[in-house]
């Protein structure tokens, strides 16, 4: 089965083809970083607009450098949620009148539920069972993976995202957007100087929360007015270290209660290399395996969409196609968690 993905929920057009028998045959994608730079942050309006204008170039990119027609695709996925609503409306419906015009079934996929399947997409992925850590930019979750739509959420942020996190803090310290990378680069020239909180980091249980990190990022960010560019290093190391041990910390605590030995680790935070570091050396220390997908499917991409919707429509009953179309701005994984 051929399926072609499409994912436009936020600030990144992506367009990939997945073969059920030969894997990922090409992908590709347009962010809109750079046109939001000058925003400080996405605009969703003019992300919608940019959605219009990249979605049918990409998937001619996709077709072509496949060697393939659109009479070869088999089935359509798309992101139906969660996102910016407008956002999601073009892809959705660019999708949906494709499948409609082409007869063939489509399917809504769960944005998260491509992140957490976006590591399977490698060579030699993982296998089920694992604890995945989904860290997005709206959401920061631990779960018990036992196959495709058979989730366990075991941990979840009380208020800010990881990425959140990291995108307030790089806008505090004048970092600019988008802000997790922004940070993560100027914390190579950081030194230890500073000390932050690890927030839940004893807790007794799998949740995360990030909201008094920030505040106290804007405390200590106030008192060093006015900030020279090594103190705004100091601060994002001191920052990221923080983070990269609450999640780390969590990620073993998960492991261990579970009894489970393989991490997953997916969502643009995942693309951290800090992060990347300690989760390698805790799991070795404790002989588990650790997985992420390469860096660009980190970040939101067409392929883990055209994977999971590929994944779920081969387990799917064929049943009358619906090709109206309707999307989730605000879809909680917790529908698709295993009751
Ligand atoms: O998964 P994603 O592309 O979009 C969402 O579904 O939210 O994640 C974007 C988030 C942003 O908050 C961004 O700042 C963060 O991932 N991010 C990073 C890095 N690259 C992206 N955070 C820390 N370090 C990075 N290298
Ligand atoms: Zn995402």
């Amino acid at each position: 089965m051929l399926i072609l993905g499409f994912e436009s929920s936020c600030d990144e057009t992506g367009v990939a083809l997945y073969d059920t028998n030969h894997g990922l045959l090409s992908h590709a994608l347009h962010s809109q970083v750079v046109m939001h730079a000058e925003y400080g942050g996405v605009v969703p309006e003019l992300a919608s607009r940019d959605h219009i204008r990249r979605a049918l170039p990409l998937t001619e990119q996709v077709l072509q450098s496949a060697d393939k027609t659109l009479a070869d695709v088999d089935g359509i996925a798309y992101t139906q949620g969660p996102g910016l609503s407008g956002a999601l409306l073009v892809g959705t419906s660019i999708a949906q009148s494709l499948a409609f015009s082409l007869k063939i079934p489509s399917i809504g996929v769960h944005h998260l539920e491509g992140h957490l399947l976006a590591p399977l997409l490698e060579l030699n992925p993982p296998k089920f069972p694992f604890v995945a850590l989904l860290v997005s930019g709206g959401h920061s979750q631990l779960m018990r993976v036992d196959g495709i739509g058979q989730y366990q959420l075991l941990g979840d942020t009380l208020d800010d995202a990881a990425g959140e996190a990291f995108d307030k803090t790089a806008k505090l310290l004048g970092l600019g957007y988008p802000g997790g990378p922004a940070l993560a680069k100027a914390a190579l020239n950081g030194k230890p100087r500073f000390t932050l909180p690890r927030p839940m980091l004893h807790s007794k249980d799998l949740n995360f929360s990030f909201s008094g990190l920030k505040t106290a990022v804007l405390t200590l960010v106030n008192k060093l007015q006015p900030l020279d560019e090594q103190t705004q290093a100091d601060v994002a190391w001191e920052f990221q270290e923080a983070v990269t041990e609450i999640l780390t910390t969590k990620c073993m605590t998960a492991l261990r209660e579970t009894g489970l030995d393989n991490l997953i680790v997916s969502g643009g935070v995942g693309a951290n290399q800090r992060l990347r570091e300690r989760l390698n050396k805790a799991t070795q220390r404790k002989l588990c395996k650790v997985s992420y997908p390469r860096l660009e499917f980190c970040t939101d991409n067409g392929a883990m969409i055209a994977f999971a919707g590929a994944k779920r429509l081969e387990t799917m009953q064929a049943t009358e196609q619906d090709y109206r179309f309707s999307v989730r701005p605000r879809w909680d994984l917790a529908e698709l968690l295993t009751p």
